[in-house]
């Protein structure tokens, strides 16, 4: 007998595991490779200083509108007065259809709601490119698609330019100089500092992409030299693995101005104040984005005009963006494919697989009025179990039993062979398009590497002995599994799984893994919540299980590296501290966060190779989350938009919303459409009624 005994943590099961329990080797099978699915487009690759630099230009342009009605009327300084010492430059010579002319709108669709314009005190915007396009961050990540591949560093954005000690531990970052927020008033080192003490080191307040003062390094401080320069202290040598978590969505500062003086520490509001002090309702809230929003209609519309202070100028010193305009109509996900094809909206991430074959054929028809092109495999979707058995999420007596469950790998590796993945994904849609995923790193990205992937391929019958096993038994004959007896009073074992109700593919999937668990004997029912609801609960670690698109660590690796494991108490997203503060990681969870604290602490790159490899072991071995499917993605545009770089990928470091470069972006003057609500008007004051 191998195993006599088997203590199932803190629950205090004690499961007998049976003689001829199966081995784990004879569970593992080969795993398929993905159907063959060529990108449609590569990038030209190029160097970081081959798409923009910061100068100052001799002289500088804006629309003759802002000039005639603003400049001459004397309510807005002249246009060199509000750009920066040295402005971002965007380099002709890397725009695809060169310089570009002002007018027209982007017109997106998105599926999500705005909760307010507090994006670092948590506040979603309603995604879908929004949040993208109105924060800008120390650093930027989402054009590096197309940066060569030895050259690959995040480009400089709020931080022009940065330097490391001797001893590569500190790092001192120069912030633009003389940059303006939206309303006119100075963006410094202060907007930094309140962003990392006041939210990101503040508990009580957790930025919309969930930073925390580990995302930079346990021990990692930050100080304001003067106005212009601040100071990172690491503790590891050149953790250069920061610089990427220094881009969206973790690096982010909000305007201190405003959100300062409704902080509590600063006032007598709540917390739950400071978070909601600026309502969808609120308008002109100071960005550094290119578009700030003028207009909000619940369920129908947020429309966004031209930042007058924007800080980004093209080659010849017209300021940026080219495009007036951007509107998010408040409608569906599945409405953005929808009207992106037919042309009535501009931009869609073709991600939800069922809509795949029918928008291919319209967009292949001559008359198409949008183009349509895939890249590479990296949508993906796994199971999620909570792993927090010490109170994340304040579990009841079932909930706090199938957390322990879910820390058993026996029982992981029987839901995860219980799946019959082709078949999940051959419900979305068929064809080439979806690929088994076994979890962890996706097939097709940098560090992938397939031998050191552990595959557990479909055995419905291997699955059920091990539940039996796991004395998972159905005591009442009524089709379910029930808890042994004495833990959760020996109840039909029944597992809720959070899902996205705002995704046809995020509930398909929740409900195919739903009918595939019945033949376990497992009850398990759906929760299926809207995207801010979903998140709030993912958020909370109030859920059982949860099937979820995968997150950005997963495809790139070097963006927010840290949320790769529990490296730090609320960093990780299926297993963060219980109520005392402490995580109680298991064995193989405290080697995934040493692999991961290695790789951000080399910049060897063979070293980095054999950590991921490892990460990836370690990770699928275990069935640390159960991967369902992966697939690739497509990026939809109208055709009347120039500058689009060839091969942008729907995701990668960042979305395609960041990729393409959109305050670049131009329609040629006999393409442009009639489509701007509000012409020839800038973004009022601050909270006002909208565009003036
Ligand atoms: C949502 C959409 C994605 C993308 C992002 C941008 O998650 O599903 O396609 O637009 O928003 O944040």
């Amino acid at each position: 007998m191998r195993k006599p005994i088997y203590a199932l943590g803190g629950a205090g099961l004690l499961l007998s595991v049976s003689m001829l329990a199966l081995p784990a080797q004879e569970l593992t099978g080969e795993l398929p490779d993905p159907p063959e699915f060529a990108a449609q487009s590569e990038p030209v690759f190029v160097s970081i200083s081959d798409i923009q630099e910061y100068k100052a230009l001799p002289e500088y342009h804006e629309p003759d509108w802002v000039t005639s009605k603003y400049v001459d009327a004397g309510t807005l300084p002249p246009v060199a007065e509000r750009l920066p010492k040295e402005p971002l430059v965007y380099k002709a010579g890397n725009m695809p259809d060169g310089i570009g002319v002002y007018g027209d709108t982007m017109r997106h669709v998105i599926g999500g709601r705005p909760e307010g314009w507090n994006y670092i005190g948590g506040q979603s915007q309603g995604w879908g490119g929004i949040d993208i396009g109105l924060s800008e961050c120390l650093t930027r990540t989402g054009p590096l698609f197309m940066v060569k591949a030895d050259e690959l560093e995040p480009m400089p954005n709020l931080a022009k330019s940065w330097e490391w000690s001797e001893d590569g531990k500190e790092l001192t970052m120069h912030l633009i100089e003389g940059a303006k927020w939206s309303d006119g008033d100075p963006f410094d080192s202060e907007d930094v500092m309140f962003y990392w003490n006041d939210n990101v080191n503040d508990p009580n307040v957790t930025p919309l992409n969930g930073a925390t003062p580990e995302s930079f390094g346990v021990g990692t401080t930050l100080e304001a030299i003067d106005a212009y320069t601040i100071k990172w202290t690491f503790q590891e040598a050149f953790p250069t693995q920061y610089l990427y978590t220094m881009a969206y969505g973790t690096f982010c500062p909000g305007p201190s101005h405003m959100l300062k003086p409704q902080h509590p520490k600063y006032s007598s509001n709540t917390y739950e104040q400071y978070k909601n002090a600026f309502p969808p309702e609120y308008m002109n809230m100071p960005v550094m984005g290119a578009w700030v929003p003028v207009e909000y209609r619940p369920d129908d519309i947020i429309v966004m005009r031209r930042n007058p202070y924007y800080w980004k100028v093209d080659e010849n010193g017209n300021q940026l963006p080219y495009l007036n305009e951007m509107h998010y109509r408040l409608s569906t996900w599945a409405d953005r494919d929808v009207q992106a094809v037919a042309g009535s909206g501009d931009f869609s991430n073709l991600e939800q697989a069922e809509s795949y074959v029918e928008s291919l054929r319209r967009s292949a028809e001559e008359t198409a009025p949008a183009r349509l092109q895939f890249g590479a495999r990296t949508i993906g979707y796994a199971l999620r179990m909570n792993f927090s058995a010490n109170g994340w999420g304040e579990p009841d007596a079932r909930a706090q039993a199938v957390r322990e469950l879910n820390r058993n790998l026996d029982f992981r590796k029987a839901v995860s062979i219980a799946l019959d993945r082709q078949r999940l994904g051959d419900s979305l849609v068929r064809g080439p398009f979806t690929a088994i995923y076994p979890g962890g790193l996706y097939a097709g990205t940098t560090y992938y590497d397939k031998d050191s992937t552990v595959y557990y391929p479909y055995n419905l019958e291997a699955a059920n002995k091990l539940l039996d096993d796991l004395g998972l038994i159905d005591t009442d004959g009524n089709g379910i599994r029930n808890f042994p007896a004495g833990t959760a009073n020996g109840a039909d074992v029944e597992i809720t799984v959070l899902a996205n109700s705002d995704y046809g593919t995020d509930s398909n999937l929740a409900e195919g893994v739903i009918a595939q668990m019945e033949p376990l004997g497992l009850r398990v029912i759906g929760n299926l919540q809207q995207g801010t609801a979903r998140d709030d609960m993912a958020q909370a670690g109030t859920f059982d299980w949860s099937v979820e698109r995968q997150t950005a660590e997963m495809v790139a690796v070097v963006q927010n590296t840290a949320a790769l494991a529990p490296t730090g108490p609320r960093i990780f997203p299926f297993h963060r501290a219980g109520s005392d503060g402490t995580l109680d990681l298991l064995p193989f969870e405290q080697e995934l966060v040493d692999v991961v604290n290695k790789f951000i602490a080399t910049s060897d790159n063979t070293e980095r190779a054999e950590l991921m490899k490892r990460y990836q072991h370690i990770f699928t071995e275990n069935v640390y989350s159960v991967g369902l499917t992966q697939y690739p993605g497509a990026l939809i545009i109208n055709k009347r938009f120039a500058n689009i770089p060839a091969g942008a990928p729907i995701f990668m470091f960042n979305w395609a919303e960041d990729n393409i470069i959109r305050e670049r972006v131009f329609v040629p003057e006999d393409k442009q459409g009639n489509y701007e609500l509000h012409p020839e008007t800038l973004p009022g004051a601050p909270g006002g009624a909208g565009a003036v």
